[in-house]
């Protein structure tokens, strides 16, 4: 269930440009917190909270990691916290993957493009544990804003592609989707230009998308993060009803 707390801040590292990894304390959302779900937190100066995703919890030591890049001067103002600052946060927030259904043995493919990883590697630790074969693809902009690719390699097979080149595959994480082996089922989460691109390439594999839209409340009051859905209602919200969905229940 959802609830404020408060969270303090344990360290603070930057990880790749604009990219930094923050690890929190607070005992009721390490202990709550599932792969998909995101923290919402309230950044002094600015009317709307930052959704930003879980990249990993430590039940005992009753600590949670995100990681964000700094896009505007709400995230920058995170950055420049001191360790020991508690964060206003409403979370565990949202829906998270599913996974209840998946044997073991399953084999899984898990596509993350940019600040969309995070919640991919959440997902993974928690499907290593129960005994899934996992393969990644993880886009990035450039070498410069890649991170995790020790921590995905040793979790499964792993192929990095980034937009001009820099390192690994050039292009889109849809080109490369042909090259792996088969799987049973995705999980993928990122811009939504990337997952549009790959619920096409995927017509027939059973798939779910987490989408990383700007939301303003954040607890299903607002309408500002509905996704058009082909059920009776036509619409979804994000903050509330996903961030996580099936792909074949989003239009996109
Ligand atoms: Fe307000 Fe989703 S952000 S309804």
């Amino acid at each position: 269930m959802i609830k404020k707390e408060w969270m303090k801040i344990v360290s603070v590292d930057k990880i790749a440009k604009d990219s930094y990894e923050m690890m929190l304390e607070n005992e009721y959302i390490s202990t709550h917190a599932v792969p998909g779900q995101f923290l919402h937190i309230a950044v002094p100066g600015h009317t709307l909270r930052r959704p930003i995703s879980i990249a990993a919890v430590d039940k005992q030591a009753h600590t949670t990691t995100i990681l964000f890049k700094t896009v505007g001067s709400g995230t920058e103002t995170l950055v420049i916290y001191e360790i020991g600052t508690e964060l206003d946060v409403l979370g565990p927030a949202g829906k998270g993957f599913p996974v209840e259904n998946l044997h073991e043995g399953a084999s899984v493919l898990l596509i993350g493009g940019g600040i969309g990883v995070p919640p991919i590697y959440f997902l993974a630790t928690e499907l290593k544990k129960r005994g899934i074969t996992l393969q990644f693809i993880l886009g990035f902009q450039s070498q410069a804003y890649m991170f995790y690719e020790k921590k995905f390699q040793s979790l499964g097979e792993t192929v990095i592609v980034t937009d001009d080149g820099s390192y690994g595959e050039k292009g889109f994480v849809t080109d490369v989707i042909g090259h792996v082996a088969p799987f049973d089922r995705y999980y993928s989460c990122g811009p939504l230009p990337m997952l549009k691109a790959v619920k096409n390439k995927l017509p027939h594999i059973e798939g779910y998308l987490s989408f990383e839209e700007r939301m303003g409340c954040g607890v299903g009051a607002c309408f500002a993060c509905v996704v058009p859905t082909n059920d009776q209602k036509g619409y979804k919200k994000i903050c509330q009803d996903g961030p996580v969905f099936a792909a074949d229940e989003v239009i996109l």
